[in-house]
């Protein structure tokens, strides 16, 4: 950028826990409708093996939103000693339900599995059922162009830019990291949109640089408030899929300040939640999702709109 220095308005905070109830109120009259037609209310079955913490309170709150959305939601938890092959036959049995609509298995799985086992588990889920949209079947199918049932953290993310009125087409999107869950396919997402993509990674050299061109930066690392100021082009919308757990009070203060409420928060639960997005990215950027309270929300929206969609047999789209 060139001309004098940008002195900038704090970010436009984009809403994601109200855009992710716009589109919950909007799902109900369609749920309501196919119990209508069909007799019974779409059905997402979700698989929670062992006891990690952070993936019980995400079962939970996708089994609140489904229920509270008209779903009939069934979590199958299995002991974190469930073997494989024991987890395969569930998902077959699955498969061969005719009550049920949606499959989602929370990842991650028990180590106890093996490290190939979310691989194998995913490639055994139906692709019609296959809510998270991980099956090589449905990966294939966007790759080309042609999404079916898309991974629930990128949708939602392209859902809040068009519903905040944010373009897409012709800007450059950067897109920090190359999961399978949420860069890889946010990346084929906003390129279906006509976006120009950048995928960043661990190798990426030079990576605030590259990012400071973005004019969407999606931040999607796994690591507590990595993306700084310098990575940020003044007034650019960035997105934070980041959700890490702070839990010494000296790494809150050293993000958010010592006057900052997250302190506060911190000394009343012991811990609070950051993005990948450092909180100094608000003075830069021109729209900023929070944490908590952004992508998160989105995601289990989307949830409830592929079961809703895999329950009504949907066809790629052209
Ligand atoms: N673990 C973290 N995010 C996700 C997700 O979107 N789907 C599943 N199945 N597991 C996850």
């Amino acid at each position: 950028m060139t001309g004098p220095p940008f002195f900038h308005m704090p970010a436009r905070r984009l809403d994601g826990a109200r855009v992710a109830a716009a589109i919950r109120a909007e799902l109900m009259p369609m749920v309501a409708a196919f119990q209508a037609r069909r007799g019974r209310a779409p059905a997402l079955d979700i698989v929670l093996a062992g006891d990690d913490t952070a993936s019980q309170v995400y079962v939970r709150n996708k089994e609140r939103a489904g229920s509270e959305t008209g779903l009939t939601v069934t979590v199958h938890r299995l002991p974190a000693d469930t073997s494989r092959d024991d987890l395969l036959r569930l998902i077959e049995r699955l498969n061969g339900s005719p009550d049920c609509d949606g499959i989602l298995v929370q990842s991650p799985l028990p180590a106890a599995m093996g490290k190939a086992a979310a691989q194998v588990v995913f490639d055994a889920i139906d692709p019609r059922k296959d809510v998270d949209g991980f099956h090589p079947h449905n990966v294939g199918l966007l790759a080309q162009g042609r999404p079916a049932l898309t991974p629930c953290t990128p949708s939602g993310v392209m859902e809040l830019l068009d519903r905040e009125g944010l373009a897409i087409a012709g800007r450059h999107a950067v897109v920090i990291g190359r999961s399978e869950i949420v860069g890889r396919p946010m990346a084929a997402l906003l390129l279906q949109r006509d976006a120009t993509v950048t995928i960043c990674h661990s190798k990426t050299q030079h990576l605030a640089r590259m990012a400071a061109t973005a004019d969407i930066l999606v931040a999607a690392i796994g690591r507590p408030g990595f993306v700084t100021p310098e990575f940020v082009k003044p007034g650019a919308t960035v997105v934070d899929v980041g959700i890490n757990r702070l839990d010494t009070r000296d790494a809150v203060i050293s993000f958010f300040g010592a006057d900052s409420p997250r302190v506060a928060e911190f000394d009343r639960k012991g811990s609070t939640l950051i993005g990948d997005v450092h909180p100094g990215v608000e003075t830069v950027a021109g729209a900023l999702t929070p944490v908590p309270g952004g992508v998160g929300p989105l995601t289990i929206a989307m949830l409830l709109k592929n079961t809703l969609r895999a329950a009504e047999g949907l066809t790629p789209h052209s």
